[in-house]
C-alpha cells in the first residue's frame, strides 16, 4: 500500500548513529553505537513517546530528528522527502518545523537578553513579523498562550521560576510555527507539583495547533500521562526493544527489559518499597561495550536468556492480535 506523506510527516528509516571519540593516553578511537537501526513514522498531531534509562539513545534520536546532528547511516524524511536531498528552502522549512524543547530551560535560554528579546528575535529573523511592534504583539500573545502574564517579557531568565522558564522555552519553540516538537525530558527538572500543569499545556497546544510530538522521558508515569492512546517506543542501548500503545506497553510490558523498567519506578512509601521483590535482572556490568550485530543487546541482563539470544539479534515482531511489537525471541513464552 502506498501512503501519501503529509507535508509534515517525519519518518526515520533504519537510522543509526555512531559516535567516535578518543580515549585513553594513546588516544585510541572508540566507537559508540548510540542509536541502532531505528524506524518510525510520526504523523501530524500524533505523539511518539521514547522511554528508556539514561544512555539508551533517546536524546540522540531527538537531536537527529531536529536536524542538529546527522545519522551515520539510514535516512530521515520530512514531508516524504529525504532531508539530505532537500533544496535550501525545503531544508530551512524542515529545520524550523521541527523544534526542540530541552530538559534544562536555564541552559537553553540566553541569560543576558530579556524574555521579550528572546521571543521577538526569531520572529523577526525568520520573517514571521515585519516590524518590532508586530513581533512584540506576537510575543505578548505567545506568553499568554503558555499561561504567563505579559509582564514577564521585560524580565530576564533568572527572574523567572523553573516552571515559568520552561513555559518560555515552549513559547520560543512556537515562535517559528513548528509542526513537530521534540520534547526532551521537558518536566524532569521541574518541581513535581508543576509538572502536570506543563504537560496539560503541551497537550492543549497539541490539540489546538495540531502539533506532533517526540516526547522523551525516562519516567513512565509522565509518558503514560502525555502519550495515552499514542505510540510508545522503549529503547535499550540504542535499540527499540518494544513498541506499542503507551498504556499497553506500561501496564502489560512484554520485553524482559520493559518489565523491570516499570518496576524500577520509585515508590514514595519506604515500607511499600521494602516489600518489593528484587528486579528481575541479572546483575552484570551493563556498561561493558558489546557488538550487538548478532546478539540480543539485553542478553547479559536478561533472566530468560537462552543460547539463541547469543546467536542472533531479535527484530521487532508484531503480535498478530494487537500489533504490539517486541524484539525478543521468547516474548510469547515469558508474557
Ligand atoms: N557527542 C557524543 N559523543 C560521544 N558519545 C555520545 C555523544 N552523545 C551521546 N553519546 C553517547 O551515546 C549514548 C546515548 O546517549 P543519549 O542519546 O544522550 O542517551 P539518553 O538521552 O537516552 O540518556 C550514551 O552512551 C552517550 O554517552
Ligand atoms: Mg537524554
Amino acid at each position: 500500500m502506498i501512503t501519501q506523506s503529509s507535508p509534515s510527516t517525519l519518518r526515520f528509516k533504519e537510522v543509526r548513529k555512531v559516535f567516535v571519540s578518543q580515549r585513553g593516553i594513546f588516544k585510541q578511537l572508540r566507537e559508540k553505537v548510540a542509536v541502532d537501526n531505528i524506524s518510525f513514522t510520526l504523523n501530524p498531531g500524533e505523539t511518539i513517546g521514547l522511554v528508556g534509562e539514561s544512555g539508551s539513545g533517546k536524546t540522540t534520536v531527538g537531536r537527529m530528528a531536529a536536524g542538529l546532528i546527522e545519522p551515520t547511516s539510514g535516512s530521515i524524511y520530512y514531508g516524504g522527502k529525504d532531508i539530505r536531498q532537500m533544496s535550501k528552502d525545503e531544508y530551512k522549512n524542515y529545520r524550523l518545523s521541527v523544534q526542540l524543547v530541552h530538559q534544562d530551560p536555564y541552559a537553553s535560554l540566553n541569560p543576558v537578553i530579556t524574555i521579550g528579546q528572546t521571543l521577538t528575535a526569531p520572529l523577526v529573523q525568520h520573517g514571521f513579523a515585519e516590524s518590532h511592534d508586530e513581533a512584540r504583539t506576537q510575543a505578548e500573545e505567545l506568553v499568554k498562550r503558555v499561561g504567563l502574564g505579559t509582564d514577564c517579557l521585560d524580565k530576564y531568565t533568572h527572574q523567572l521560576s523553573g516552571g515559568q522558564r520552561q513555559r518560555i522555552s515552549v513559547a520560543r519553540a512556537l515562535t517559528v510555527k513548528p509542526k513537530v516538537i521534540v520534547a526532551d525530558e521537558p518536566v524532569s527538572m521541574m518541581d513535581v507539583s508543576l509538572r502536570v500543569g506543563l504537560l496539560d499545556l503541551l497537550l492543549d497546544l497539541q490539540r489546538s495547533l495540531g502539533l506532533a510530538f517526540i516526547f522523551i522521558t525516562h519516567d513512565l508515569g509522565v509518558v503514560r500521562y502525555f502519550g495515552k492512546g499514542q505510540t510508545c517506543l522503549v529503547m535499550y542501548r540504542g535499540h527499540v526493544v518494544e513498541r506499542g500503545e503507551t498504556e499497553q506497553v506500561i501496564t502489560a510490558p512484554r520485553h524482559p527489559y520493559t518489565k523491570p523498567l516499570r518496576l524500577a519506578v520509585p515508590v514514595p512509601d519506604p515500607s511499600v518499597a521494602r516489600k518489593r521483590s528484587p528486579l528481575p535482572l541479572r546483575n552484570v556490568d551493563v556498561e561493558a561495550e558489546m557488538d550487538t550485530n548478532n546478539v540480543c543487546p539485553f542478553v547479559h541482563s536478561c533472566i530468560y536468556a537462552k543460547e539463541e539470544c547469543e546467536q542472533a539479534k531479535p527484530q521487532l515482531v508484531a503480535d498478530q492480535d494487537d500489533g504490539h511489537e517486541t524484539a525478543c525471541f521468547f516474548a510469547e513464552q515469558i508474557a
